[in-house]
């Protein structure tokens, strides 16, 4: 595995690779690396001839009450993992790399931007597409793999890519299921500011998921489910609990019959999780 940590020495690496016929795939990461980040590898291995993974903790996309300070660094052991994992290119670049022109916002959310976890995180999701699309311009991958455990995220994403106008000529976006904990806690980083307390708390949230899975009747009833897992313990915070459309990323409207997706964030401690299902309607 090479490790690249300048944008002017990856150029060359990714064409090189192209030009030996190889398919080029890319997926960002802010580090930290858990078994969810490895399962996008592995979807980008099957995918692909070349894998590149960036580790970049994006200083635009936290807030200024946020944890860009304390956000997990483990750039040492991430290597390793990654090599192990026969990733090709770990490219680790620093803030000059990536904004040489300073941290401008280049990309914007829309209206989309600004609900659920945008609405909670002003300017984030702003922060998130401009990363990601200079992080594509440096790649220039045939296909990037996301996690679907940020959906509100991938769908942004998504919307960009289609609104580009071909920017990234024919770059597939591929979405990757979530991957959980024996409890159901979906993976995440942030997991590891969990105390023991809060970790066994933080089920609460999975299971407020599969409570509203297991309930028949309309997404009210669904929601209603959720909200009493939640509510037996108090100290984790209900931020939103939604059905969404995955077509829209709005509220389902009434009558709305398919896959819905269910998507929760909570506080535990200081920490914010979140999480999301598809389910049937
Ligand atoms: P990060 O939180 O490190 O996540 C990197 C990728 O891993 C994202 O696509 C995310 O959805 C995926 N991921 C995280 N937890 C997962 C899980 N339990 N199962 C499956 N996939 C999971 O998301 C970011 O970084 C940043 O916003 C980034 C896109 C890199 C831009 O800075």
């Amino acid at each position: 595995m090479q490790i690249i940590t300048s944008a002017e020495s990856l150029a060359p690496v990714v064409s090189n690779a192209r030009q030996h016929g190889k398919s080029v795939s890319f997926v960002p990461t802010m580090g930290a690396l858990h078994d969810g980040h490895m399962s996008l590898v592995r979807i980008a291995h099957e995918q692909s001839d070349f894998v590149v993974v960036s580790i970049f903790v994006n200083p635009l996309q936290f807030g200024a009450n946020e944890d860009f300070e304390e956000y997990p660094r483990t750039l040492q052991e991430d290597a390793e993992k990654l090599s192990a994992a026969n990733v090709d290119v770990l490219f680790a670049p620093d803030v000059k790399d990536v904004y040489p022109h300073g941290n401008q916002i280049t990309q914007h959310a829309g209206s989309v931007g600004e609900t659920f976890e945008g609405k909670i995180r002003p300017g984030h999701f702003d922060g998130m597409l401009t990363v990601v699309a200079r992080l594509f311009d440096l790649v220039r991958p045939d296909i990037s793999v996301f996690g679907n455990k940020d959906a509100q995220q991938l769908f942004l994403i998504r919307q960009m890519v289609e609104n580009s106008n071909h920017r990234w000529n024919a770059m597939q976006v591929v979405g990757a299921p979530i991957i959980r904990e024996e409890d159901g806690l979906a993976m995440s980083s942030r997991n590891r500011y969990l105390s023991e307390t809060e970790r066994e708390l933080a089920q609460r949230i999975s299971r407020a998921l599969r409570a509203a899975e297991a309930t028949q009747g309309d997404a009210e009833a669904r929601l209603t489910a959720a909200e009493q897992v939640m509510a037996t313990a108090p100290a984790v915070r209900l931020d939103y609990v939604a059905l969404i459309n995955p077509a829209t990323f709005e509220p389902i409207e009434a009558g709305f019959v398919g896959r819905a997706l269910l998507i929760i964030a909570a506080q535990v401690g200081g920490t914010r999780l979140i999480d999301n299902l598809s389910i049937s309607i």
